[in-house]
C-alpha cells in the first residue's frame, strides 16, 4: 500500500485537508492524536513521563498536564529532547501495528513533525501543505487563542517553510480561503489511485 506522509507547519491546515482525504473514504493516521492517545490516563507512556519529570506533571485526578508539561518542553530543549526520546518510538511502533491492518489503495499519514523526527523513512511520498507564515500565524491566533510570540516560538522550532517545500514530492497550497483545496486534493487523490494500480 502507497503510504503519503502529510505534513506541514502549524495551521497550514493539514487536518483540514486529511478530512478531505477521509471523505473521499481514504484511511488517515494521525501521529499527533496517537501520541495524544499514548498519554491518557493509566497509559505505560504516562507513567515513563511522570518517572522522568515528577509527579507535578500529572493533574490530580492521575491525567497528564499537558499545559505544564507543554510549557517544560518550551523552555528547555533538552527536557523536549527527553520528551520525544520516550514518545517518538511509541508512535512510530503505533504507526507501524495499524498500517498492518489497513487495506486501501494508499493511505494518509498525517505527521506534523515529519522531517523533525526523522520519521520520512515510514513514508513512500511526501505532501506538504503549504502556506505563507503570517497566514499561519492568523490561523492559529484564531484556532488556538495564542499569543503570536507562541506561535512565532512554535514556528521557530519547526522546519523552515522553504526547506518543507523543498522535500515535498507533492505540495498543497492552501493560502487562501479560496485556493480550492477540494480540487487540489482530488487531483492527487487521482494520482495516488494511479500511482497504487502500478505497485504490487
Ligand atoms: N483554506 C482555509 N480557509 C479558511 N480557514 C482555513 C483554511 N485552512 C485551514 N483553515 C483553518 O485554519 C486553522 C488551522 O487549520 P488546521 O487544518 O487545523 O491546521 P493544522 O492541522 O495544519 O495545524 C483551522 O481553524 C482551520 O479551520
Ligand atoms: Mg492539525
Amino acid at each position: 500500500m502507497l503510504k503519503v506522509g502529510l505534513t506541514g507547519g502549524i495551521g497550514c491546515g493539514k487536518s483540514t485537508v486529511a478530512k478531505i482525504f477521509a471523505d473521499l473514504n481514504i484511511p488517515v493516521l494521525d501521529a499527533d492524536e496517537i501520541a495524544h492517545r499514548l498519554v491518557e490516563k493509566g497509559r505505560p507512556a504516562l507513567a515513563q513521563i511522570q518517572l522522568e519529570f515528577g509527579e507535578d506533571m500529572l493533574n490530580p485526578d492521575g491525567s497528564l498536564n499537558r499545559k505544564k508539561l507543554r510549557e517544560l518542553i518550551f523552555s528547555e530543549p533538552r527536557q523536549k529532547q527527553k520528551l520525544e526520546s520516550i514518545l517518538h518510538p511509541l508512535v512510530y511502533q503505533a504507526i507501524q501495528t495499524a498500517l498492518e491492518q489497513l487495506s486501501a489503495p494508499y493511505c494518509i499519514i498525517s505527521v506534523p513533525l515529519l522531517f523533525e523526527t526523522g520519521m520520512t523513512h515510514l513514508v513512500d511520498r511526501i505532501l506538504v501543505i503549504d502556506c505563507p507564515v503570517e497566514v499561519q500565524i492568523e490561523r492559529v491566533k484564531i484556532r488556538d487563542k495564542l499569543s503570536v510570540e507562541t506561535i512565532q516560538s512554535i514556528i521557530d522550532h519547526q522546519v523552515s517553510r522553504a526547506c518543507r517545500k523543498a522535500k515535498a514530492d507533492d505540495l498543497i497550497d492552501n493560502s487562501d480561503t479560496d485556493y480550492g483545496l477540494a480540487e487540489q486534493v482530488k487531483k492527487l487523490h487521482n494520482l495516488y489511485l494511479s500511482f497504487s494500480t502500478c505497485r504490487d
